[in-house]
């Protein structure tokens, strides 16, 4: 059989095809961005695409899913595989949007005290001739420059060695030894080459952030972004966990995609900073529990099932070689500590880098995703738990939901007597969909104006031009298909109301429950961390009741707060010992079997503003 081909489009990718593999395993495996929010189980219509050509044939199920577009020739790229060539045409709304990408985090003041360190040795040549013992002398060059008694026990491995003399030579004697604080040595180079790099690595379901590190004077020499490849086979951790459940060798492709992610944007970040990647030395890795779990190969099935116990919750140390194999060969990764299943160490090190551990008042640290992790802080205890916020915050199950890409309308006002919005979009081109800090403006606009009723539902007496009635219901016209990227019409659906109250309910209820653990009723700071926080605007949020306990002026938005945490960890020996407290000192409030979550769940619905908006 002559080779067939699959065209992939607008990205022009011609891939040969494959028997047995799915359109999407097609695209995942040549890197064409599909969305598969559900991981290709069927079950999300992300990954819809336009098919010409010898496929397989339509069954109910998929015929369900894809409702009025089965007839106009759309499939599932997940439920589909091609018989011969195709052509397969990727729709705006299937397409891997790349996100805008928060790399900034709060500056943090701290002492350098990094775990690696180059030592710049000038061992005398005349020394060399009377004693031919060049492993004794440069360990006794290192005890004297790093002022450690001479019992202490240096680990030289001895291919470090090889033909070091001759080389030693031509430099005059001089050398560069990195070695760990413990005594590792990783490297022994002639001359002062004493250059000596880091990468601290933000791990996030969405995306990755590699911050390239001099850990010589602390200073981030180049910051990296990249979506989380992952993305194409599952938006959620939840999805990605089922996928390593059903089929186990896709922990580790998981794993690969990610390792190669990450080794790409250090090079690049060392291209971009003019420095050679083969002197980054350690990694500090952070990452909720899921993406912790399949960077490090465990199986991260426990994650998703009661009582949601991690295989480790410990920091650890591995070799960075096969993970980032531009490093330097002895490079190593330090992964800070997870604290439970659905807080993982980008939580410790939020907390961490907001000095979460030396408050002096009542502070709530956010983190917001598809997953809310919460930290309640205060002199005493700190606390912490985990609600399933759904992928609303993302644009996932929002009939125009989209991430926060160019296209994303991000803020909306109304008017008051005309209902007209006036919207941003990111990108200043015409809409695409909304975003997530988009949608909260929207609904806190219209619950201001009336259009939505505090108990979650559009109020049909305010039907006008903008509020109508659509083929799913009720619905409120944000753009008509003139002014909109997509040629059609973008509006809210009373089902996108619906899923944005069921995610600000499980962030209210969460906060409620451990404001009562605490007995506290207000709080006098609350730090937005996360792209979603970042770009939430607080009168918003408080619009439609998501914080408990809180006013407007009190919440401030703090940035990559893990991504600050990873690099405080990766310049600092004694604030990676303070991640380790921090870990042990959090209590884990779970909420799936806290007796008061459903009723306080119920309760934290309402749209109304209790949040004491100015
Ligand atoms: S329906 Fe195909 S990935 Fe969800």
């Amino acid at each position: 059989m002559p080779e067939e081909f699959i065209l992939f489009q607008p990205m022009g990718r011609r891939v040969a095809a494959e028997e047995n593999l799915s359109l999407l395993e097609l695209a995942q495996q040549n890197g064409v961005g599909i969305e598969a929010t559900c991981g290709g189980k069927g079950r999300c219509g992300n990954c819809k695409v336009l098919v010409q050509g010898k496929v397989s044939l339509l069954d109910k199920e998929e015929a369900d899913s894809l409702g009025p577009d089965a007839d106009k020739g759309y499939r599932l790229a997940c439920q589909t595989t091609a018989l011969e060539g195709a052509s397969v045409w990727v729709p705006e709304n299937s397409r891997v949007h790349r996100q805008v990408i928060l790399t900034t985090g709060y500056e943090h003041d701290m002492n350098l005290d990094p775990e690696i360190c180059v030592w710049e040795l000038s061992i005398p040549l005349e020394d060399m001739e009377k004693n031919n013992q060049l492993r004794e002398l440069i360990l006794a060059q290192l005890n004297r420059v790093a002022q450690n008694g001479s019992d202490f026990q240096w680990s030289l491995p001895s291919a470090l060695m090889q033909g070091l003399n001759e080389r030693l030579d031509k430099s005059a004697g001089k050398l560069s030894v990195v070695t760990t604080m413990s005594g590792h040595c990783l490297e022994i180079s002639p001359g002062w080459d004493s250059s000596c790099l880091g990468v601290a690595v933000d791990l996030g379901t969405t995306t990755i952030v590699v911050y390239l590190m001099d850990l010589k004077t602390g200073r981030v020499l180049s910051v990296k972004a990249e979506m989380n490849p992952q993305v194409s086979y599952g938006e959620d951790v939840i999805s990605r966990i089922a996928l390593c459940r059903d089929r186990p060798d896709r922990l580790e492709k998981l794993g690969r995609v990610v390792y190669e992610c990450i080794n790409a944007l250090a090079q690049d970040a060392c291209m971009e900073a003019g420095v050679h990647p083969g002197r980054i030395f350690e990694a500090v890795v952070v990452g909720n529990t899921a993406m912790h779990h399949i960077f490090l190969q465990l199986d991260p099935a426990g994650l998703a099932r009661a009582p949601y116990i991690p295989e480790t919750s410990d920091s650890i140390e591995i070799s960075a070689r096969s993970i980032i194999p531009v490093s330097a060969s002895g490079a190593q990764i330090h992964m800070l500590p997870v604290k439970a299943g659905f807080v993982g160490a980008d939580t410790v090190a939020a907390v961490l880098s907001l000095d979460g551990d030396q408050v002096t008042e009542p502070t709530l640290i956010l983190d917001l995703g598809t997953n809310g992790e919460i930290v309640l802080a205060t002199p005493q205890r700190i606390l912490c738990c985990s609600c399933a916020v759904g992928p609303a915050f993302e644009g996932g199950h929002i009939k125009w939901g989209m991430r926060g890409a160019p296209g994303a309308v991000d803020q909306v006002s109304v008017s008051p007597d005309s209902l007209e919005p006036a919207l941003r979009v990111i990108g200043d081109g015409p809409a695409l969909g909304i975003c997530g800090s988009g949608l909260v403006s929207l609904v806190s606009e219209l619950v201001k104006v009336g259009v939505v009723t505090a108990s979650g539902g559009f109020d049909e007496s305010r039907c006008s031009t903008h509020l109508r009635w659509g083929t799913d219901g009720l619905e409120y016209l944000l753009a008509t298909k003139e002014n909109t990227g997509t040629g059609q019409d973008l509006v809210l659906t009373h089902q996108d109301l619906s899923h944005l109250q069921l995610a600000k309910a499980a962030i209210h209820a969460g906060i409620s429950l451990l404001l009562e653990e605490l007995d506290i009723t207000r709080l006098e700071k609350v730090l937005l961390a996360g792209a979603f926080g970042n770009y939430l605007d607080p009168v918003s949020a408080c619009g439609i009741n998501m914080f408990p306990g809180v006013t407007v002026e009190n919440i401030t938005s703090v940035g990559n707060a893990a991504g600050a945490g990873a690099i405080t960890a990766l310049l600092s020996r004694s604030q990676r010992k303070r991640a380790q407290t921090i870990a042990s000192r959090m209590e884990y409030l779970e909420l799936a079997s806290h007796p008061k979550f459903n009723e306080a769940f119920v309760k934290a619905m309402a749209f109304s503003e209790q949040g004491g908006k100015t």
